[in-house]
């Protein structure tokens, strides 16, 4: 057994966020922070504060909900930015601030203008400031892989006598390689006088794909945290992915000596949860939670596994709570077989949501036959939202064909009352969205559009994701939506991005 543990900082809903595409309004922020919670992250970065008052509100709910992980949120080097993550803060029984400046030639000269005593003055005064609010605080020299490494002890050991009790070393460009963070780290350590007096903590982000190499490399180099997101999500091509970082820990144990407060079944659940609530989709040849990271295709490797799964597998598919069991469903099966099914895949569903999926499902066991876990799981995923559903579909009919105006006819509901209308378009799917945008007079711009099938088959559920902005509130909101109808699918998705936009309207 490993004797250190490496603790996880997960930044999904903070550096993660700040992938391209993604934005996740209040519930939905919530719901990834309590499954954070569940998967075991030591510390959940819930956001930037002073960021926007939607990014402080989400911060401060977390805030009031998370018990077991530690909420932080970041800041600059900046009273404002301080005082604003402080309140953010508070009402978690664990916090932390997160202040951060750069230390890099390029940025303290070309981006802040500022002298490097200056930028030391600013980090020292910013950490001493955070102290009076909060009792852990961490400071990160931004791009410290390209400062000047003496420089950096400087600061490092500036903030630390000036009460800093983690002090992160980010390569925020993707511009470091394993050896180098290994003796950048290794550096540190050694010149450092009082380093033992803080926790080292990392943080890469993927520009050369070498996000995770680097960050496990930093713990072969003492590293106590290791900073990353679900999926890899992050700024431009991401940061360290999660998953990669915890299980590569876990299975080469014998290399890292570690290991983490993670509960790795917890991992394929967590996910999944991302990337719907995203609309970031997981690459299928992704390590560890990609559709196809445990399927074995070669005629040799299938004989291999059937034999002994060790001969191809290095890990099982549950380690990261994936079950690999092929139980199939279908039209016999009962409420009870749905449930206890549901059950073994993690979901906890209330009656009523039971029923409901079980209307569903039957529906869907007739078309298809054989019902699939991942039908299951997007039959379940398409009824929990994170936002009310002003308003719902009652009923859908296009006409569509060759030489013919796509026409829809749809029929709303919104707490009882009935809406119709209908409206012509240049395709099926596009007169379907200007008919919802007639009824629920809420208007948007559709910036990408995707519909792909759960399962391989004709009769299987299509799942349609959106992405709108919506000029009224400025903002882009991912809808997502599951039927067998992929027209039908594709509605529930622009309606499903219509009700989130609702939220803000009224
Ligand atoms: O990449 C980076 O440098 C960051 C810091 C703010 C921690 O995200
Ligand atoms: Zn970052």
């Amino acid at each position: 057994m490993s004797s250190r543990i490496v603790k996880i900082f997960d930044t999904t809903l903070r550096d993660g966020e700040q992938s391209p595409g993604a934005s996740l309004n209040i519930e939905e922020k919530i719901a990834i922070a309590k499954q954070l919670e569940k998967l075991g992250v030591d510390v959940i970065e819930a956001g930037f504060a002073a960021a926007s008052p939607g990014d402080f509100e989400a911060i401060n709910a977390i805030a009031k909900i998370i018990k077991n992980s530690t909420i932080a949120s970041l800041a600059r080097a900046v009273k404002q930015d301080i005082e604003k993550g402080l309140e953010a803060i508070k009402p978690a029984p664990r916090k932390r601030l997160h202040t951060f400046i750069a230390t890099s030639p390029i940025h303290v000269e070309k981006k802040l203008k500022m002298s490097y005593e200056a930028v030391l003055d600013a980090a020292v005064d910013a950490v001493k400031f955070a102290r009076n609010g909060c009792e852990e605080v961490e400071f990160s020299a931004e791009d410290a892989t390209r400062s000047n490494w003496d420089y950096l002890c400087k600061v490092v050991e500036s903030v630390i006598n000036a009460g800093a009790s983690v002090v992160n070393l980010p390569d925020t460009v993707g511009y470091t390689t394993p050896q180098e963070y290994y003796e950048l780290i290794t550096y540190i350590k050694n010149k450092v006088p009082n380093i033992d007096k803080a926790e080292v903590s990392v943080h890469c982000h993927n520009d050369l794909g070498m996000a995770v190499a680097n960050s496990l490399s930093a713990v072969l180099a003492g590293a106590d945290q290791v900073e990353c997101t679900i999926n890899g999500i992050g700024e431009r091509a991401g940061n360290a992915s999660l998953e990669e970082i915890v299980m590569a820990i876990k299975v080469r144990n014998d290399i890292y000596k570690a290991s983490t407060n993670i509960n790795t079944k917890e991992i394929y659940r967590t996910s999944r949860l991302v990337s719907k609530l995203t609309g970031i989709d997981i690459q299928r040849n992704k390590a560890i939670v990609g559709k196809n990271a445990f399927a074995h295709e070669a005629g040799i490797h299938q004989d291999g596994v059937i034999k002994e799964k060790s001969t191809y597998e290095i890990m099982k598919p549950e380690d990261v709570g994936i079950d690999s069991s092929s139980l199939v469903l279908g039209k016999h099966s009962g409420k009870h077989g749905l449930e206890k099914r549901l059950v073994e895949l993690g979901y906890q569903l209330t009656k009523e949501q039971l029923e409901d999926i079980f209307e569903k499902f039957k529906v869907l066991a007739d078309k298809k036959k054989e019902v699939y876990d991942e039908d299951l799981h997007a039959l379940v995923e398409d009824k929990i939202k994170f936002s009310p559903s002003v308003y719902e579909i009652v009923s859908l009919q296009v006409s569509s064909g060759t030489n013919i105006t796509p026409t829809a006819t749809i029929k709303l509901s919104k707490n009882g009352e009935i809406f119709e209308d209908a409206a012509l378009g240049d395709g099926p799917v596009d007169a379907v969205y200007k008919a919802l945008e007639r009824i629920t007079f809420v208007k948007g711009q559709l910036k990408f559009y995707e519909i792909k099938s759960i399962t391989e088959s004709r009769e299987a559920l299509g799942e349609a994701t959106v992405k709108v902005y919506f000029p009224d509130i400025d903002k882009n909101i991912i809808g997502r939506g599951v039927a067998t109808d992929v027209i039908e699918a594709s509605a529930k998705a622009y309606l499903d991005a219509i009700n989130k936009a609702l939220m803000y309207i009224t």
